[in-house]
């Protein structure tokens, strides 16, 4: 699929007020109320000790807000931030250059963190621990190391999945935080915040069902805004009522869960080709042109949080709610085979809210309204 998604929470290419909607203290952060509170606790602790906060790590699915918090850790701390990512830094060396040339308190910001390769990762280890680095001189028999240090500084390392950092680079991290999908209410307030500062007309029955299709996510939230507005220009006279957004994301085939087509495409694929799967990962990629790794990373969590998709040892699954949304007829075996409990849910296995064998009734409850 070449053609960018309206909802995709990845950063767009134009994203140019993204920077004035971004909110810069922890104070106008909106949602994520567990991870915000224990991170308030660890600033203002680090600032009466007059310390570097702790390592940070941030992991969960894209659009969630990482790099904004990441931003206000470094305000909240009085420090400068450095960001980079995991593909940039691609020599030991790279590392080394940018640790030495921090500020004592800065905070560097890794993105992407989970693909440093393990000879960087090495070099970041006694960096993280000991505030130095062991650096090689010379080749052959007289090679030898010798150690230089490091300004004190926080990293806060950003990943789509924990599970993909090797352990000792996760031990190191002394605060980890998942960020979970935002509820409908913080969505709303995100979206009322954002068109207050983009200077956008919205009633709240607008707002909310823009939170209502934003998938849980704030960077599609303020996408879809940005969308809505533009027709409640052309025929609405700039105001955003619920009318005009929704007929605005009907157009833009944004159902009324944030499904776009090719999600659907996705999901009707298993369905209608696999008889509801399983279907192996790499199966259903190269029936739809996906790469397996966007399947996994981005549209996968959502529709597994939805309880529209399960992942099980043998692959992906449709669920029973999935044909039901879908209005597919529902084969005979489908009730009994989706109640089993033989499924593994690796993001249910993180701890986090039934999910995936969750009917669809049940998380649009816990999580939508
Ligand atoms: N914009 C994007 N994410 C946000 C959040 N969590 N709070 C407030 N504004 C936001």
């Amino acid at each position: 699929m070449e053609e960018e998604r309206l909802v995709s929470p990845d950063a767009g290419r134009d994203e140019t007020e993204e920077s004035s909607i971004r909110p810069l203290r922890l104070a106008d952060y909106i949602g994520q109320s567990k991870v915000k509170d224990n991170l308030e606790v660890f600033i203002t602790a680090a600032r009466q000790r007059r310390d570097p906060l702790d390592h940070v790590l941030l992991y969960g699915p894209p659009g969630l807000g990482k790099t904004t918090l990441a931003n206000i850790i470094a305000a909240e701390m009085g420090a400068n931030l450095r960001s980079t990512s995991g593909p940039a830094i691609e020599r030991p060396g790279d590392l080394a250059a940018i640790l030495t040339n921090l500020e004592p308190m800065d905070v560097l910001f890794i993105d992407e963190i989970h693909r440093l390769n393990r000879s960087v990762e090495e070099v970041l280890y006694p960096a993280m621990e000991d505030f130095c680095l062991d650096i090689m001189i010379g080749k052959g028999p007289s090679a030898r190391t010798i150690r230089m240090d490091v300004p004190p500084f926080t990293l806060v390392g950003a990943t789509t999945r924990a599970g993909r950092l090797s352990a000792p680079l996760r031990d190191r991290f002394g605060v980890i935080n998942r960020l979970e999908y935002y509820n409908v209410d913080s969505l709303v307030t995100i979206v009322t915040r954002a068109a207050r500062i983009l200077n956008i007309d919205i009633e709240p029955e607008g707002a909310r069902e823009i939170g209502r299709r934003a998938r849980g996510t704030p960077r599609i939230a303020n996408r879809l805004l940005k969308r809505v507005r533009d027709f409640a220009q052309v025929v609405n006279h700039n105001m955003i009522d619920y009318a005009t957004a929704k007929e605005a994301m009907d157009r833009l085939e944004v159902d009324e869960l944030g499904l776009d087509a090719v999600d659907r495409h996705m999901l009707l694929t298993i369905i209608q080709k696999f008889g509801g799967g399983p279907v192996g990962l790499d199966t259903l990629g190269a029936s739809i042109s996906e790469e397996t790794e966007t399947i996994e990373d981005v549209y996968e969590p959502y529709l597994l949080q939805m309880g529209l998709l399960q992942r099980t040892a043998r692959g992906r699954m449709a669920t029973a709610e999935a044909y039901q949304y879908l209005r597919q007829p529902l084969p005979a075996d489908k009730e009994a085979r989706t109640a089993q409990g033989n499924i593994f849910n690796e993001e249910q296995a993180e701890g986090q809210e039934e999910s995936g064998s969750s009917r669809l009734s049940i998380s649009q409850r816990s999580l939508f309204e």
